[in-house]
């Protein structure tokens, strides 16, 4: 799916990798948010952020997965800035992500329509699951043009612990690579 969005009006964005720790988008507001019957996974490659084309990293998309929730944040994206965050996001759809909208739910019980870039099984960048001890290798050992693999984990599990969120997938990466 490539979810239409009108350009130029104002926009609830989620974000569940490296924009919970790196709010790169500018946002009036920000709210921790969950996106229900979706688990946050290390299946997408990297080959421009956190590899290279020869030795990709990977990164987290979203996998279906009844019954599970995934935490985050959720970004307002203004209307002055709609046009740039979307032309910034869809730059990574080169290496595999579209554009889904979802209904996240907040704290305090508030459904927000979302913007949820995920990368899909058929993509080019796609690696899927690996035994943990392979993939927090590759996490390991790779590392691109934004810098390590390595710190793009440890940092995404820093910001789900303030978070309060519970992802064992991304902690037992995390346990494995201290491990090493
Ligand atoms: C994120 O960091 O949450 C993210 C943003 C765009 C595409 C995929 C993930």
């Amino acid at each position: 799916m490539n979810a239409s969005l009108p350009e130029q009006e104002s926009f609830w964005l989620f974000g569940y990798g490296s924009l919970i720790w790196n709010p790169s988008v500018p946002h009036t507001e920000r709210i921790p948010a969950q996106l229900q019957d979706f688990s946050r996974r290390f299946w997408q490659g990297s080959h421009d952020h956190r590899g290279l084309p020869h030795a990709p990293g990977r990164v987290v998309t979203l996998v279906e997965d009844a019954g599970s929730v995934c935490a985050g944040m959720a970004f307002r994206v203004p209307a002055s800035a709609a046009t740039e965050v979307l032309e910034q996001l869809d730059h990574r759809e080169k290496n595999g992500y579209s554009r889904h909208r979802h209904w996240l739910h907040t704290r305090s019980g508030r459904r927000l329509d979302a913007l949820v870039y995920i990368a899909e099984p058929d993509n080019f960048a796609w690696l899927g699951p690996g035994p943990a001890a392979e993939v927090a290798q590759q996490i390991a050992t790779s590392t691109g043009p934004s810098g390590s693999n390595r710190e793009y984990l440890e940092r995404l599990a820093t910001a789900l612990r303030e978070l309060g969120a519970d992802d064992p997938h991304v902690f037992e990466l995390e346990a494995l690579l201290r491990s090493r």
